[in-house]
């Protein structure tokens, strides 16, 4: 008898097991991010970045039309966000850099969500109050990072309630219980706040477009995980009169326990976290899960794996320039280099990273306001 194999959970509330991202890409119906569309980018923006050029950003949905509006000179704007479940860790970072990218090279506007109501639905132990107050903490990190703060624009959705809510509700009207019970895999026992939450979601993909009374192209850089919401507001925004956002998505940044997506909610030991001691830091890193042998002679006869090892993916998606990544994946396949060294050349790299994000947090609280959404400046730079 032929037995149901289940397959492995992939929404953006649940990643169990390795991700098969040929099946991902098959059953969301992803394109990839072919060369020619990254020399059209290329062109477009005079260069581009290494989370690109290195296809951890691999996926897109409708970024050839975003490319041409762009060519002809029409205005976009770019949309991301965090649900502020935790303090904010590496994997965070890598949409958050692609789309600061974006927005030095196109000087596009922003608009960062923060879905604290998501997170205080979703998460049993965590009280509204938490919530919101990781919210504020988060968004430090977010500012840290460099964005514009002309033009950059901040909804926490609580705070923002007067403004998103009414637009959710369009959205909500059209999506049924069915939908998102396939989608996401929500059931009969999930709350009812769940069910709704993914309209909040839709909603800074068409707001700048109701703001300005036309139609404004919007590009969303994301984890692939989130991918989910957006595949739902694309089916409802043309029903609205609205364009469909384009959207890119990265792969999942390895834990450090060796997951195949780093996250808080599987342990505090797989994730490196910004606000991490530089002890805590360097202890995580140094009983990382990696690519190496049994011991240290079989190593050196057989070489490391360089494809499963979570230090290597550090290194790939943040912490080495291509003539780096290509020594240390030679010198490891040919057991030239053992896992200590791997480690040693990393924490060097993260603590010096982390002590300037550290530093450049602190100095974010005075803008904290200044990145709050506005309507009016909003239109300004669309105008
Ligand atoms: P959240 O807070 O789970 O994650 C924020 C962003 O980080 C990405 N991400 C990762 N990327 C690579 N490797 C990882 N290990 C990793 N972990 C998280 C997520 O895919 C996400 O892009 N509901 C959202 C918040 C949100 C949002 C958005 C995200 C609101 N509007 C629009 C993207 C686009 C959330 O809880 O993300």
């Amino acid at each position: 008898m032929l037995m149901a194999v289940r397959k492995p959970l992939f929404t953006p509330w649940g990643v169990e097991g390795e991700i098969d991202y040929d099946r991902i890409i098959k059953e969301f119906g992803l394109e990839i991010i072919s060369d020619e569309l990254l020399s059209k980018l290329s062109k477009l923006a005079k260069g581009l970045h290494p989370l690109l050029e290195r296809k951890v950003f691999f996926t897109h949905r409708d970024l050839p039309w975003l490319l041409s509006k762009i060519a002809s000179g029409e205005k976009f704007f770019l949309y991301t966000g965090r649900g502020p479940s935790e303090k904010t860790h590496l994997g965070h970072l890598i949409p958050w850099i692609v789309t600061k990218w974006f927005q030095e090279k196109f000087k596009a506007p922003l608009i960062f969500q923060f879905t604290d109501d998501e997170k205080f639905l979703f998460k049993q132990d965590l009280s509204l109050d938490k919530v919101k107050s990781l919210a504020l903490d988060n968004a430090l990190d977010v500012i840290a990072l460099g964005f514009d703060e002309k033009l950059t624009f901040f909804l926490f959705d609580t705070m923002h309630a007067d403004l998103l809510y009414p637009q959710a509700l369009r959205i909500a009207k059209k999506v049924t219980f069915n939908t998102v019970k396939a989608v996401f895999g929500l059931n009969q026992s999930s709350n009812i706040g769940q069910i709704f939450f993914t309209s909040m979601q839709a909603v800074p993909a068409f707001l700048p477009s109701v703001i300005l009374g036309k139609n404004i192209p919007c590009l969303i850089p994301m984890g692939l995980d989130q991918d989910p919401h957006f595949r739902i507001a694309r089916d409802v925004l043309p029903r609205l009169g609205f364009y469909k956002p384009a959207c890119m998505h990265s792969r999942m940044l390895k834990g450090l326990t060796g997951s195949a997506k780093m996250s808080a909610s599987k342990s505090p030991n797989d994730v490196l976290f910004l606000d991490d001691s530089l002890q805590v830091a360097e202890r995580k890193i140094k009983n990382a899960f990696t690519g190496g042998r049994e011991t240290a002679a079989v190593q050196r006869s057989k070489g490391g794996r360089p494809e499963i090892c979570s230090i290597f993916n550090y290194f790939q998606y943040f912490f080495a320039s291509d003539e780096e990544l290509s020594i240390i994946e030679s010198e490891c396949r040919k057991g030239l280099r053992l896992c200590g060294d791997c480690k040693k050349q990393l924490i060097e790299k993260v603590l010096k990273f982390l002590e300037q994000h550290q530093k450049a947090k602190e100095r974010a609280r005075e803008k904290l306001e200044r990145f709050f959404f506005s309507s009016e400046c909003l239109r300004k730079v669309l105008s």
